[in-house]
């Protein structure tokens, strides 16, 4: 959205005006969690209609793991190498990076790994697999997309075997693939869908969503199994909402393949080897870190924020707000070639 979109403003004053926390367990009904809720079933297909709100991308992934776990009662959990899903101990463990495992073990038992976008490796997925999590696009390895009949062999698979397919679209969801969320261009249904980050417009929110079918094993035996005292946080929820009704209202989907394109066209230089993307989640590829970080600083420098990726350090990483004008985008890219042609 951009910083401070004036409606996601508007929406987190009203709810500030109106109350910031009740108590926390379900004794009160919420109407902001309610109605961000109703609107997150509305973006999406059945049976997906039951959303549990946290306060962030971990906290998501832990829910959505433990929801895995308590509907099928079994005990693995597999996920792809080169994934990241977060850093508390779950999310952690069904990550894909040595590097940043290796200081934290003992974690999560029963956790084995595939490589993303290589059926091949499903043999790993089987019955004593409680879930799969993959992330739909994957992010932190560098915007890396899978083919196209990757997600839907990928959901046979898990049909076949039982097991449940959990997407994670904490960086590629609401909006920022060209579709509400990236599953959609590949045709298939997950059974957990998990967001965070771009959801809240600014501000702290993450959420699983599954069937009701599958979401209510959480309400008993032991009642009050997941609970969170600021998730949904009402602000958050009220920013979401907003959030969600702005991508609507101001079409903003429908702008991300030509707003794209023309950071593609732009972005042409010696430096840059290629740019891999999925709408607006995009990474731009150079020889090595030791070229690319000196341009990644003086792009601050002069304006423009960007990062390179966790597990992937050669790549910057472009992910300007949707609502991002033409003219904004020429001028980014411009002092990118600018850092570029001042660095090589
Ligand atoms: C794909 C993905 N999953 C999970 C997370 C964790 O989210 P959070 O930082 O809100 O805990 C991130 C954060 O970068 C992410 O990119």
């Amino acid at each position: 959205m951009g910083h401070r979109h004036p409606q996601v403003v508007q929406a987190v004053k009203d709810q500030l005006d109106r109350y910031m926390h009740l108590m926390v367990y379900g004794e009160l009904v919420q109407s902001p969690q309610v109605r961000l809720a109703e609107a997150l079933s509305q973006t999406l297909p059945d049976p997906l209609s039951s959303a549990f709100l946290v306060n962030s991308g971990s906290e998501a992934i832990e829910g959505a793991l433990k929801l895995a776990k308590r509907y099928t009662g079994r005990p693995n959990l597999v996920s792809c190498y080169q994934a990241y899903h977060g850093s508390s101990h779950g999310a952690l463990s069904v990550s894909g990076s040595e590097n940043f495992k290796q200081g934290y073990r003992p974690l999560l038992p029963g956790v084995s790994h595939i490589r993303f976008n290589t059926p091949e490796d499903f043999s790993q997925i089987d019955e004593r697999t409680a879930a799969v999590v993959v992330e739909t696009v994957q992010g932190e390895a560098g915007v890396q997309v899978a083919d196209d009949n990757y997600f839907r062999a990928l959901r046979q698979h898990c049909d076949k075997v039982g097991a449940l397919l959990i997407l994670d679209e904490i960086q590629a969801g609401f909006g920022r693939t060209g579709t509400f969320w990236a599953f959609e261009s590949y045709n298939i249904v997950p059974d957990i869908l998990v967001t965070a980050k771009g959801m809240g417009g600014g501000m702290p929110i993450g959420a699983f969503i599954s069937s009701p079918e599958i979401m209510s094993v959480l309400k008993n035996n032991p009642i009050l199994g997941h609970i969170s005292t600021f998730g949904g946080h009402p602000v958050s929820a009220a920013a979401s909402l907003a959030t969600l009704r702005v991508i609507q209202e101001e079409n903003l989907l429908a702008q991300v393949p030509a707003k794209a394109e023309f950071i593609k066209q732009q972005l042409t230089h010696p430096a840059i080897r290629r740019i891999r993307h999925r709408g607006l989640m995009m990474a731009v590829e150079f020889d090595s870190f030791d070229v690319l970080k000196p341009i990644i600083d003086r792009a601050i420098e002069l304006g423009v924020l960007t990062d390179w990726f966790l597990y992937c350090d050669n790549s910057m990483r472009v992910a300007p707000p949707l609502t991002i004008q033409e003219s904004e985008l020429e001028e980014a890219c411009a002092i990118i070639l600018q850092a570029i042609d001042e660095v090589v």
